[in-house]
């Protein structure tokens, strides 16, 4: 079962279990992560789920889709390089460890 690190705005970090298949952003509500809303329930029209991939695990997620692409344009908080809809990252083996920086609004 992979974990996801999420890293409050504050500095704080708190390791979240995720099942393989399922979405970065399904393990953050299911956690109870502040600051990840996920209006839209995950099917990509509400931004609310953004998330700053750390630098280093930017690779190993796969390409994001037009649509994520112009949602994040539509994010509440800045948009960085490294800014993902967590909805939109399907939880593999292969990401255990990853980590996620939670912005400062959605
Ligand atoms: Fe709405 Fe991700 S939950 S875009």
């Amino acid at each position: 079962m992979p974990e996801i690190e999420f890293v409050a705005v504050d500095g704080t970090r708190r390791r979240i279990p995720g099942d393989v298949g399922d979405s970065v952003m399904i393990a953050a509500t299911e956690g109870r992560v502040p600051g990840i809303l996920a209006r839209c329930g995950g099917s990509c029209r509400c931004a609310t789920c953004h998330v700053y991939v750390a630098a280093e695990w930017v690779s190993a997620l796969p390409p994001m889709s037009p649509y994520e692409d112009e949602m994040l344009d539509a994010a509440e908080a800045e948009r960085r390089a490294t800014s993902r809809l967590s909805c939109q990252i399907t939880l593999t083996a292969a990401m255990d460890g990853i980590v996620v920086h939670v912005p400062e609004r959605q």
